[in-house]
C-alpha cells in the first residue's frame, strides 16, 4: 500500500517535532503503556527502561521513519534489525495494536508546555 501524498507531508512535517520531543513522547508513551497493559513489563528489560535506553531507541526508530519518509530504502538494514529483534522477542501481531495506540496518544501530548 503506498502513502498518499497528503500522509506524507503529515509525517514529514512531523520530524522536527519528533527531533526535538520524540523521548518526552515515548516515556509518555511507555508510562501510559505499562500502566494499562501491566502484563507488558515482563518482556520489556527493566535495566534498559531505567537507563531510557529503551525511549531513545524508540524515539530514533519513529524520527528516523519520519525524516526518511521519501527515501524509505534508506531503513531497510535498521527495519530488518528489529523486526528481528521483535521475532527473536516472540512478539504477536495482537500486540502491534496496542503500542500503536499509545504511540499515538503520546504524540498528541501538548508539548508546548513541557518545557
Ligand atoms: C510500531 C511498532 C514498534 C516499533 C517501531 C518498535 C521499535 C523498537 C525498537 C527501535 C527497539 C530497539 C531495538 C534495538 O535495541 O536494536 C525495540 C525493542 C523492543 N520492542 Fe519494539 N517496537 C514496536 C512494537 C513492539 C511491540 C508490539 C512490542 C510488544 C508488546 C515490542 C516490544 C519490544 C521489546 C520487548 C524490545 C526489546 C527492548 C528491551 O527490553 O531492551 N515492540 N522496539
Amino acid at each position: 500500500m503506498s502513502l498518499s501524498e497528503q500522509t506524507i507531508q503529515i509525517v514529514k512535517a512531523t520530524a522536527p517535532v519528533l527531533a526535538e520531543h520524540g523521548e518526552t513522547i515515548t516515556r509518555h508513551f511507555y508510562q501510559q503503556m505499562f500502566s494499562q497493559n501491566p502484563e507488558l513489563l515482563n518482556i520489556f528489560n527493566a535495566t534498559n527502561q531505567k537507563t531510557g535506553r529503551q525511549q531513545a531507541a524508540l524515539a530514533n526508530a519513529v524520527y528516523a521513519y519520519a525524516a526518511n519518509i521519501d527515501n524509505l530504502g534508506a531503513l531497510t538494514g535498521a527495519v530488518q534489525r528489529i523486526a528481528h529483534k521483535h521475532a527473536s522477542f516472540n512478539i504477536l501481531p495482537e500486540q502491534y495494536p496496542i503500542v500503536g495506540k499509545h504511540l499515538l496518544e503520546g504524540c498528541s501530548l501538548n508539548l508546548i508546555t513541557d518545557s
